[in-house]
């Protein structure tokens, strides 16, 4: 797949894209990154992006020409995604619906806002990273990219690393995990972990996982008890 990023701080992407997994992707031919500086899509001296608002107040607005014309340079097939606080927020179901597409373009905006004529007219989806607010959508669209770009088949090494991950088979966390050593500051690990009997350790990081679940996201529970796909009646512990 291709992953195209409009931004004013090409340089930001550059190490980050070529190290750890979407580095490794990129190296095995299985994603392109296009980082387009937005200024290369200006036409003054100063290479303007940003203007005044409209009404007053504070702070500058991104223009929406120079987001048009990249995105018209790029000529991409796939959705055109802008990093707002506006959005909805990036879940684990728009990770695997990008991941599906032959090419993804994220728009990064800056400053106070971006043109609102980009969010209605450009871009086909708006997609925030939660509820605070960045400095930029650099950060937003390096996030999008590596949860994306992982789900693409052969990324993983280990597929089964993936499909145990928190979201990827049911709105469920993972459960939590232990290595060596067994004792340590006094903690130990939970004795099932070192049965050697697969059914009881699958059962445990099962529990494990619904209790976690149940506890700190009210709201994937939920969802989780929606599509039956658990039992709001059973005991945990
Ligand atoms: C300072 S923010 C603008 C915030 C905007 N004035 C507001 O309050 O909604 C500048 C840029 O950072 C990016 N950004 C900030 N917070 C974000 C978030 N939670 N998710 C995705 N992108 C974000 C967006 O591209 C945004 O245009």
């Amino acid at each position: 797949m291709r992953i195209n990023i409009v931004t004013i701080f090409p340089d930001f992407f550059r190490d980050p894209l070529a190290i750890s997994i979407p580095g490794r992707a990129r190296e095995a031919g299985l994603v392109e990154y296009r980082v387009v500086d937005l200024r290369d899509h200006t036409h003054d001296r100063h290479r303007t992006v940003d203007g005044l608002p409209y009404g007053g107040g504070a702070g500058m607005v991104m223009k929406p020409e120079p987001f048009f014309e990249a995105v018209e340079t790029l000529n991409p097939k796939g959705p055109v995604v802008l990093l707002s606080p506006r959005g909805r927020v990036f879940r684990h179901a728009d990770a695997v619906r990008l991941s599906l597409e032959e090419e993804v373009t994220l728009l990064c905006g800056h400053y106070k806002d971006v043109d609102q004529r980009v969010a209605d007219e450009l871009a086909t989806d708006e997609l925030s990273l939660g509820d605070f607010v960045l400095s930029g959508g650099e950060v937003a669209a390096l996030a999008v990219t590596d949860a994306v770009v992982r789900l693409l088949p052969g990324v993983l090494g280990d597929h089964d690393s993936a499909a145990s991950d928190s979201f990827y088979e049911a709105p469920l966390l993972s459960p939590p995990s232990w290595t060596r050593p067994y004792e340590y500051r006094g903690r130990s690990v939970p004795d099932v972990l070192r049965s050697g009997d697969h059914a009881r350790i699958q059962a445990f990081r099962e529990r494990l996982a619904r209790e976690l679940t149940r506890e700190r996201r009210p709201d994937l529970w939920a969802e989780a008890l929606r599509r039956g796909l658990v039992d709001g009646d059973e005991h945990e512990g």
